[in-house]
């Protein structure tokens, strides 16, 4: 399917003909430097716009601005339920505007249109109002001491500047789950989107101005990661820097903050184990596990990638998922029949092929898929790719790929299948299949993961706790978890 007979809407059409600056202080500004860079669309490999190229200037800038908002109290002292409102009031109008919102990142970034307007973006529109709740609801505790005749009380204050960095593979939720904690505790924030995919954040940062966002609260500096991005880390006022991506890029962020001892939290890669037990409910656990994998074409951290499967099932599994991955639409994201776009970019479409390679000469047994598929479309389309055969010591075993490939493996006995999926440097995600409660939870006790999803996979909550076990990270975003990541805890004592 062309681009022309996927119609744009016309307020699409409008914002990519913008000259797209930084957001600093309520204000769309361009580069010090001047300098752009472009931001392709991968289904097409077309040039879709030109962003601002960020560098140490334009950081310095967005940060003190987010530092004077912070100082001047605009925002951690305008009261809670204030601050409440905004957040919902930016909540309704991306839902209003629900159809910009899912387009816009489908097209930057190549997610079906589908999971993207019934999927991600209302989750996003509904973590905004979780946190909008909390901004009332951030307390401390009084401490009954020990120590002689005190009053002894404890605050909660926001952090102060926090960075935040995201990933590509969910843009504006991504953003969004950043911004809904740190805003509702008081801190004010830099966000730095990723690269490939800086629209939608650019567009919210806009949106927030309209519903009333005071200057400063909310800034967004476009770059690279080397620039905008390592700049930002290493700036002496970022008080918190909140990373999602890469566990590489992620132990380099820390090392810089450790300098100044900036907090940090951590949402990184994963290679997360999905079992299948041989009491499953095999149709529901294919359909599942394949969703698992294949979702957002593999670009998911916690993708359920090391498919383990009881032996006595395996070959009838194995069956039922090579005709899923076969028949499993692939094509233009815009398209509303789509169930798996493009990967994002020519960097990781190289990186995923170089992995199927990798499959091939270590050994493992290619069921389905396997290479590029041109037949969707002249972007960056790869076939949904299954393989069986696959050992623990292999490559694609045990590196997060971040793509539509997975590695399936026959287990025997429960001991054995929690020791292997439990041997991987990441810890984020674990999916089981069974239908006997004592396995349910018997796995999911032994499970090494930030969650445990079980007779499921891929379900997600603004309630619900998430991050990594491991090198998957460290800190807990979403739910109530995710306040202690944005405030600091002041103990405070009155002589009585
Ligand atoms: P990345 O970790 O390089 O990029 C994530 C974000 O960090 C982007 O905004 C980027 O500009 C920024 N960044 C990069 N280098 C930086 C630095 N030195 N200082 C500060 N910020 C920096 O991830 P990339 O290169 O896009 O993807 C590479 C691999 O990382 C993927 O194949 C996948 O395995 C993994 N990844 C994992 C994600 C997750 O959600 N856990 C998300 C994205 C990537
Ligand atoms: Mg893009």
């Amino acid at each position: 399917m062309s681009e022309t007979t996927v119609s744009l809407m016309p307020e699409i059409q409008e914002f990519l003909a913008q000259t797209h600056g930084h957001f600093i202080d309520n204000a769309v500004v361009p580069s010090r430097s001047g300098a752009v860079m472009d931001d392709v669309n991968p289904a097409t490999r077309e040039v879709l716009t030109t962003v601002a190229r960020g560098g140490a200037e334009d950081v310095d800038l967005a940060v003190k601005a987010a530092k004077r908002a912070f100082e001047a109290g605009a925002w951690a002292n305008m009261p809670p339920n204030q601050r409440g409102i905004l957040l919902w009031r930016l909540a309704d109008l991306i839902e209003q505007r629900i159809d910009i919102a899912a387009q816009l990142d489908s097209l930057d970034m190549g997610m079906p249109i589908r999971q993207s307007r019934y999927g991600t973006t209302p989750m996003a529109i509904d973590h905004l109002r979780y946190m909008a709740g909390w901004a009332t609801k951030v307390e401390g505790r009084t401490i009954p001491v020990s120590a002689g005749s005190f009053f002894n009380y404890t605050v909660r204050e926001p952090v102060g500047v926090v960075a935040a960095i995201i990933p590509w593979n969910f843009p504006l939720l991504m953003a969004i789950w950043k911004l809904g904690a740190a805003l509702a505790t008081g801190c004010t924030v830099v966000l730095k989107p990723a690269e490939q995919s800086p629209l939608s954040a650019l567009m919210l940062a806009q949106w927030a101005r309209e519903v009333g966002f005071p200057a400063g609260v909310i800034n967004v500096v476009t770059g690279y990661g080397s620039e905008a991005g390592a700049a930002l880390v290493a700036h002496p006022d970022v008080d918190k820097v909140a990373f999602t991506g890469s566990t590489e890029v992620g132990k380099s962020i820390m090392k810089t903050a450790a300098d100044r001892m900036a907090r940090v939290s951590m949402e990184l890669g994963g290679k997360s184990p999905n079992i299948i037990c041989a009491d499953a409910n095999i149709k529901r656990a294919v359909s599942g596990s394949m969703l698992g994998i294949f979702m957002n074409q593999g670009e998911v951290c916690s993708a359920g990638s090391r498919i383990y499967v009881a032996r006595a099932i395996y070959d009838q599994v194995l069956e039922a998922m090579e005709t899923y991955a076969k028949t499993l639409r692939v094509g233009h994201p815009l398209d509303h029949r789509t169930q798996m776009g493009p990967v994002v970019s020519d960097e990781q479409y190289q990186r995923v092929m170089h992995y199927i390679e990798v499959a091939h000469r270590e050994g493992a047994s290619l069921i389905a898929g396997g290479g590029a598929m041109s037949e969707a479309g002249p972007g960056y389309f790869i076939q949904p790719t299954v393989f069986a055969g696959v050992e623990d010591q292999m490559t694609i075993a045990q590196e997060e790929i971040f793509g539509p490939v997975v590695a399936v493996m026959p287990f025997d006995d429960l001991d054995e299948v929690v020791s292997r999926a439990n041997q991987s440097i990441y810890g984020l995600a674990a999916g089981v299949w069974t239908e006997n409660v004592r396995t349910a939870h018997y796995l999911a006790q032994r499970l090494k993961a930030g969650t445990v999803w079980v007779n499921a996979y891929h379900v997600y909550d603004a309630a619900a706790p998430w991050g990594g076990f491991k090198q998957s990270g460290f800190g807990r975003e979403m739910g109530s978890y995710a306040l202690d990541l944005y405030t600091e805890v002041k103990d405070v004592w009155i002589g009585l």
